[in-house]
């Protein structure tokens, strides 16, 4: 027998033996000790609205809690998706329901519908990574953390009775793999009735041919099978939505009143709101939440550790070491922030380079320019110099000719006084 196979035999764990119990011993009690924990615990649970602007989604939340959830309307000039939660503390009976409401504000309001799905996949994604950090904390606090990971996608379908828009398509296939989508048809009052079961043939046979998994409501609890698996075969439930009571007979029941009936939003025959409100909230509501950690959170954890460059270790490998794994990965990191640190070096080194020769030569053009200037700067002064010794000269040769002037009056002045002496000379002389 080889090494491994005896070690194998030796680290087998003993089969449990069954022994039958002299009397009560009080085990039996540990279902009941699960519930008053839970109960004291409280419950958390958290929906997410996916549909277009206007399209029931408050009025749906409304009608299934039956209360007012304080909402705000929706304009239809969103420039991108937004994801907006609030959270409200229910109560029924003596079971506390922190319930989230999350609505994908904006969606399918752009021009460009390319990437709406994003913000909402970034959103879930958000929820698993708080939940992993509070799981990897040294001093977790998980009896007491509040749980905001999506447990359900309520997708609003429009109903128009031809098929899914892409936007619905891709946006339920980005989805899948990350939160329980239960697909619904609003308003289904706004369609007849042979329009609607062809219309939701359509659907579900688009949501096959495109790969979209949608939540099965689960049949492997035998309390539960039968039902879920009628319902199964319902989706996508066809709800309508109201707060406003109408006098039915002599009941008052929640519907929408026109002016050719009553649609009443309780009533089987008029849609499937009761359908969806059992399948939802009274039936698989703790299914939700355990896909949610068992199935999707689970991926979401698992990727991220092996990311991080975790993994388990195969029966006859080497047992997995948290230990040598961080130092493989802090040697890894460290290296790759070495290889980093030089680049960045490098880089600044380069730039310091580039910006010195950048300088240089502003310097020179700079010296240039001003030799240029230096040069105009000398022939203007020389023109100048040139121009004060013509006008000295000028005022030289002026002043000469006023000389000369002023000297050829005074001796035609001194003339012109002599002249009448000499005729009164003359005169004197007859
Ligand atoms: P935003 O939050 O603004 O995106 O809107 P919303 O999706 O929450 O829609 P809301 O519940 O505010 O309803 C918008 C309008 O549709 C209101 O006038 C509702 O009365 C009407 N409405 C809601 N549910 C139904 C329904 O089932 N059938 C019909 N015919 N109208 C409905
Ligand atoms: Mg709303």
């Amino acid at each position: 027998m080889a090494a491994t196979d005896l070690e194998r035999i030796s680290n087998a764990e003993p089969e449990p033996r069954s022994l039958s119990l002299g009397g009560h011993v009080g085990f039996d009690s540990l279902p009941d000790q699960l519930v008053s924990k839970s109960v004291s615990q409280g419950f958390s649970f958290n929906i997410l609205c996916v549909g277009e602007t206007g399209i029931g989604k408050s009025t749906l939340m409304n009608t299934l809690f039956n209360t007012t959830f304080e909402t705000e309307e929706a304009s239809h000039h969103e420039e991108c998706v937004r994801l907006r939660p609030q959270t409200y503390d229910l109560q029924e009976s003596n079971v506390h329901l922190k319930l989230t409401i999350v609505d994908a504000v904006g969606f399918g309001d752009q021009i460009n519908k390319d990437d709406s799905y994003r913000p909402i996949v970034d959103y879930i994604d958000a929820q698993f990574e708080n939940y992993l950090q509070e799981e990897l904390k040294i001093r977790r606090s998980l009896f007491d953390y509040h749980d905001t990971r999506i447990h359900v996608c309520l997708y609003f379908i429009t109903p128009t009775g031809h098929s899914l828009k892409s936007l619905d398509l891709v946006t339920m296939k980005k989805l899948d793999s990350k939160v329980n989508i239960i697909p619904i048809i609003a308003k289904a009052d706004t369609i007849s009735k042979s329009e609607l079961h062809k219309f939701k043939i359509k659907i579900m046979g688009e949501l096959v041919s495109n790969g979209v998994q949608i939540y099965q409501f689960p049949t492997d609890d035998e309390a539960v099978a039968e039902i879920n698996a009628v319902m199964n075969a319902h989706l996508p439930f066809a709800v309508v939505g109201s707060t406003e009571e109408v006098k039915v007979g002599n009941k008052l029941v929640r519907a929408r009143q026109y002016p050719w009936g009553v649609v009443q939003v309780e009533n089987e025959n008029h849609c499937d709101f009761v359908k969806l409100r059992e399948m939802l909230i009274r039936v698989n509501m703790e299914d939700l939440r355990e896909q949610t950690h068992s199935r999707h959170y689970e991926l979401y954890r698992r990727c991220k550790l092996e990311e991080m460059g975790f993994q388990d270790s195969d029966g006859d490998s080497q047992p997995f070491s948290l230990q040598e794994t961080y130092e493989a990965k802090r040697k890894e990191f460290l290296s790759e922030l070495q290889r980093k640190e030089e680049e960045m070096r490098q880089m600044f080194v380069n730039k310091v380079k580039e910006t010195e020769l950048e300088l240089k030569e502003k310097e020179r053009e700079l010296h240039e320019k001003f030799e240029h200037l230096k040069r105009i700067h000398q022939e203007e002064k020389r023109k100048v110099e040139e121009k004060r010794r013509e006008l000295e000269e000028e005022t030289k040769a002026f002043n000469c000719r006023k000389a000369a002037m002023e000297a050829l009056q005074s001796q035609a002045l001194h003339a012109t006084s002599q002249q009448p002496l000499r005729k009164d000379k003359d005169k004197k002389k007859f």
